[in-house]
């Protein structure tokens, strides 16, 4: 039998970044499911406008974290960095052909950090959150009045003679109504990026949590549990030791 050899892989941030942004990208499915549905569950305007509160103080936190991982990509350790994450440079399409044709022919390599696919996924993961939490950022300024944009969206609809910073949302007799509505057609593409990327999310974060759990059976590694401990042990020499 090979020996087995434990190897550090993620540093603390990278591994408190997956567990915060994957607590809050589970809450924000949950409400922003809520909020889509409103009318089928019969929630009142109120109701719905507590869910869009509650749900863009969990997205400041998401968006946070996600800043604080961006810088980390530039100076964690060497399976934390941009160099470990994107897909691309020299040797990476060898890499993933050589990985994919083990994998399938049941010989699995094994990596310290992300597979050459992994880094696929993790890419679009990543450009994913990117636009939900750009959107949602617009969207709160557009809908609550809220941070960072919600100054400048008050200033834009308040009807002639009131105090922008007095606005409330769902108001229509605060606005102008022109405005107003320049707003909205404004709004509509981020709306849109928002819904297109809620969707596009579920369906790879399924990928990603089947690929995670379907690599660990056959490589026999402890992939899952390195995310909380951030130690992996492994039999074979990996690919990127
Ligand atoms: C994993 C990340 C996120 C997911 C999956 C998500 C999902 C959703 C969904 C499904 C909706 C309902 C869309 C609709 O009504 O058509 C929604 C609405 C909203 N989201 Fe997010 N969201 C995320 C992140 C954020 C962030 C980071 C913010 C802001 C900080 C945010 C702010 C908003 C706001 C203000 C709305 C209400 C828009 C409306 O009036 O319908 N979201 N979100």
């Amino acid at each position: 039998m090979s020996e087995l050899k434990t190897y550090t892989v993620w540093d603390p941030p990278t591994r408190l970044f997956h567990w915060i942004n994957a607590i809050c990208a589970v809450l924000l499915v949950v409400v922003g499911y809520l909020i889509l549905n409103a009318r089928t569950f019969e929630i009142p305007r109120t109701g719905s406008l507590k869910l869009k509160t509650v749900h863009t103080w969990i997205g400041y936190v998401f968006v946070v974290n996600l800043a604080i991982r961006i810088v980390w990509a530039f100076v964690g350790n060497r399976y934390a960095r941009w160099r470990a994450i994107l897909p691309g440079g020299r040797g990476y399409l060898s890499a993933l052909g050589s990985y994919i044709r083990a994998f399938l022919s049941r010989r699995p390599e094994h990596y310290l950090g992300h597979n050459p696919l992994g880094r696929l996924s993790v890419t679009a993961m990543l450009l994913l959150i990117a636009v939900l939490a750009i959107s949602g950022l617009v969207l709160a300024g557009t809908d609550l009045f809220y941070p960072p944009l919600g100054h400048w969206m008050a200033q834009w609809v308040a009807a002639p003679g009131l105090d922008p910073a007095s606005l409330a949302p769902n108001s229509p007799a605060m606005y102008d109504k022109a405005s107003f509505d320049s707003m909205r057609a404004f709004r509509k593409p981020f709306i849109l990026a928002h819904l297109y990327a809620y969707y596009a999310l579920l369906v790879i974060v399924s990928m990603h949590i089947v690929g995670a759990v379907v690599s660990e059976i056959r490589e026999g590694g402890n992939s899952i549990s390195a995310t909380f401990t951030g130690r992996k042990i492994l039999s074979e020499n990996p690919a990127d030791a």
